[in-house]
């Protein structure tokens, strides 16, 4: 059995909370940390977010909780921690994790910065601890099986790929910090990244990307599109977050021709 400790509790964290008590047996929750007292009064599992799950009752009651997670890394009683918080605050949080001896699971993005991913991995090596990031759709069965399909060769070579991923604006965050550029990097980093991520899992690494995108007033994008330079085919993918509240979320790999 792996004991686990998470951090933030809000949408994902408590995605994830219901995954490791519902789904998965070789999952222990030890402890959830998060600074919002209410937060950690969960009793029922419905996820908020753009993602609408029906509520499962849990029982907490072997489940320490913590508003400091530092107090949280001190006590222990786990094997690794789950970071589900804000995105400006996993690269802090990863780290101090590391130096307590525990391995991570941060959710994506990594880090809001280039500088900050860097001084994780650099930790992450350096302790020599197991160390993985969000980045779901590499476990996703559908996009699994377009990369099986790829790999296997079955319908010759790639020569044009789409992605697309639509959603709603997300309101449903705490302090509204996803609206704030500065604090997730807005669409082009908290969503863009799934479709970035799943075009490097497939392809490798383009030659060269190209972006344009609509721009929020703090000069961050919340609809952005990418042309993926390869030699040898045509990549691009499309997404934000501006659509009306009735359209819900939608994510595509479109075409793979
Ligand atoms: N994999 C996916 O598809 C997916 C989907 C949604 C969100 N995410 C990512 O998950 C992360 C969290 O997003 P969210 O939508 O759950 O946000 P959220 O605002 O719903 O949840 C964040 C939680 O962290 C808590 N928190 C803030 N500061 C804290 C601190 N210092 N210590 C402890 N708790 C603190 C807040 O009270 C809140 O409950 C983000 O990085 C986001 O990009 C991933």
């Amino acid at each position: 059995m792996v004991k686990v400790a998470i951090v933030g509790v809000g949408f994902m964290g408590k995605m994830h909370l219901g995954v490791y008590t519902d789904k998965l047996e070789n999952v222990e929750v030890a402890a959830i940390c998060d600074i919002n007292k209410d937060a950690l009064n969960i009793e029922n599992l419905q996820a908020g977010g753009n993602i609408k799950t029906e509520g499962t009752s849990i029982d907490l009651s072997g489940v320490k909780k913590y508003n400091d997670y530092k107090e949280m890394l001190k006590d222990g009683g786990f094997d690794f921690v789950d970071i589900c918080l804000p995105t400006y605050l996993h690269a802090d949080a990863a780290i101090d994790a590391f130096n307590a001896g525990y391995h991570v699971f941060c959710e994506k993005p990594l880090a809001i910065s280039v500088k900050d991913a860097e001084r994780v991995t650099e930790k992450a090596k350096e302790t020599g601890n197991l160390f993985s990031v969000g980045q779901c759709l590499r476990y996703w069965p559908a996009y699994t099986e377009v990369k099986r399909l790829i790999d296997s060769g079955k319908f010759g070579r790639v020569k044009y790929a789409e992605f697309a991923r639509f959603s709603v604006t997300p309101t449903w965050t705490w302090n509204n910090w996803i609206l704030d550029g500065k604090r997730s990097g807005n669409a082009a980093l908290d969503l863009h990244i799934h479709d970035s991520d799943m075009v490097l899992f497939l392809f490798g690494k383009p030659k060269s990307v190209k972006s344009s995108g609509v721009q929020d007033k703090d000069g961050s994008f919340s609809h952005i599109s990418t042309l993926y330079r390869y030699d040898d085919k045509v990549v691009t993918s499309t997404g934000g977050w501006i659509c009306s509240d009735s359209f819900g979320f939608n994510m595509r790999a479109l075409y793979i021709l």
